[in-house]
């Protein structure tokens, strides 16, 4: 996948898995469904979900059980993400946007309604502007 482009069966592939994580959305507290679905560089897609709890304050965001599912299987660089929401609205919060910058500082992101269609592309590069990475532990 160019990181400019998606060709549209990709779109469909990517739309698919988010749907899937969005659907097995454990969000008993905030009732908030998010799916997330990951590209890995050899094409491989996966998934993730939010996973709440009763401590209100530990709670999984769909892109970190995206990022960790894959980084679980050995893969950890990252073509594209798409966020899926009920309106599609729902960007990666900070933590998420920190977590992605470590092994993709430009990937592509997507936010996508459960329609599959898409609200908002941007650039994590864009999101997180001046961010610290492990090029600051390089000294
Ligand atoms: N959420 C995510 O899964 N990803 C984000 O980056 C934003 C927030 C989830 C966490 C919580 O279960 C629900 O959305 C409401 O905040
Ligand atoms: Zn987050």
């Amino acid at each position: 996948m160019s990181t400019r482009q998606v060709d549209l069966e990709l779109v469909e592939k990517m739309s698919t898995s988010a749907l899937e994580a969005y659907n097995n959305s454990y969000c008993p507290y905030s009732k908030y469904k998010v799916g997330a679905a990951i590209l890995t560089k050899d094409g491989t897609i996966f998934n993730g979900c939010n996973i709440e709890n009763c401590t209100y304050t530990l709670t999984l965001h769909a892109e970190q059980t995206a990022i960790g599912n894959a980084i679980t299987k050995g893969q950890r660089v990252f073509q594209a993400l798409f966020v899926m929401s009920k309106d599609g609205q729902a960007t990666p919060c900070g933590i998420c946007r920190q977590m992605l910058y470590e092994h993709a500082e430009t990937i592509p992101i997507y936010t996508i309604d459960p329609q599959g269609q898409i609200v908002h592309h941007f650039f994590l590069n864009d999101l997180l502007p001046h961010a610290f990475g492990p090029h600051n532990l390089k000294c």
